[in-house]
């Protein structure tokens, strides 16, 4: 069984209606803003693929060796019997193919269940598996993470689950962000199933800015795609020329924000919303956050969220942990 759904058909459809509130909303508001999901078109999600191999960005490669060295481990942790893998924001899913690969070694009886918003990255991801694991049951579905969870709790109780958050997606939410979206993702699942989410740590703010502003621009590329995204799909006149990617450290939040700072004063006109923006010179648009933790901030979030930690696998460097939670039981 391989195949591919389209699960919020009608949210995917409208995709381009909520694009524009979003924008018309985002850029009116003091300061400007946009959400980050819509940094995952088919480019941005191209362009987030080169940025997992630059030099600078250490947390891909530090969840791969952590996947590499503990997966045994945290499957064994899991437990027996048939077990569907739900891979949360999957990407191109090169991380998980290690656990697949390990369950296949291990002669598992297992279902993977790639989840992502962007279309061609589940589609690209269910070929790539299939190949890599012939005969591999994968149900790739396309949706984001609040329809994921809906399916769900849907199937909940019919086979043991694994849900999987890694990357350091949780990294775009705010805490109180966080604390819902799990909070959520604990009801979704039945008592006993797990939960193995990638946080990126809090490290030297040198090395931390410099994952967000790489040398070579790449990240600067991925950022201004938003702009380049408006263009070609809101028939958005943005001069990327005219803006400027910036990462800086926030230490009360605790998390690297990106911007987009208009270098110059200009009215940018947007086609679909029949009007257009003013920016004032060196005026920024916040794009993304991606917030970094303690092990504790960990710890108090797994609390507050109805899970249990069961353990945490970290990287040679400690700079990046893999922790696994385990649902614990209803108090209602
Ligand atoms: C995909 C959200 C984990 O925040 O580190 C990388 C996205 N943005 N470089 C992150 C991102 C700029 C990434 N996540």
């Amino acid at each position: 069984m391989s195949g591919c759904r389209v699960l919020d058909g009608g949210a995917q459809r409208d995709a381009a209606r909520e694009l524009a509130a979003d924008v018309a909303a985002g850029l009116s508001s003091t300061p400007k803003s946009l959400p980050s999901k819509w940094l995952y078109d088919a480019e941005g999600s191209r362009l987030f693929r080169r940025i997992t191999e630059l030099a600078e960005y250490y947390p891909t490669r530090a969840e791969a060796e952590i996947l590499r060295r503990h997966r045994d481990d945290i499957l064994a942790r899991v437990g027996g019997g048939p077990l569907d893998l739900v891979d949360l924001g999957a990407g191109d899913g090169r991380k998980t193919m290690l656990l697949l690969e390990w369950l296949r070694h291990e002669g598992r009886d297992f279902r993977y269940v790639p989840i992502d918003i962007s279309e061609a990255a589940v589609r690209g991801l269910v070929g790539a598996a299939s190949d890599r694991l012939p005969g591999l049951q994968v149900e790739g579905l396309v949706s984001q993470y609040a329809a994921g969870i809906d399916w769900l709790r849907k199937e909940r109780g019919a086979r043991r689950r694994l849900a999987l958050f890694l990357g350091s997606s949780i990294g775009n939410l705010t805490r109180p962000q966080a604390e819902t979206f799990l909070r959520g993702l604990s009801r979704a699942l039945a008592e006993g199933d797990h939960v193995l989410i990638g946080f990126d740590l809090k490290k030297d703010i040198g090395r931390l800015v410099r994952a967000y502003d790489d040398r070579h621009g790449v990240t600067a590329q991925f950022n201004l795609n938003l702009l380049a995204r408006i263009n070609r799909e809101l028939g958005g006149r943005f001069d990327l020329t005219r803006f400027r990617h910036y990462a800086t450290w926030d230490v009360a939040r605790g998390a690297v924000e990106s911007w987009l700072v208009s270098t110059e004063a200009q009215a940018v006109p947007v086609e679909a919303l029949g009007r257009a923006f003013a920016f004032e010179a060196w005026e920024g648009i916040h794009t993304e956050y991606s917030h970094k933790y303690l092990e504790s901030d960990v710890i108090a979030l797994a609390d507050a969220s109805g899970f249990t930690v069961e353990a945490g696998f970290t990287d040679r460097r400690g700079w990046f942990l893999d922790s696994l939670w385990r649902v614990g039981p209803r108090s209602r």
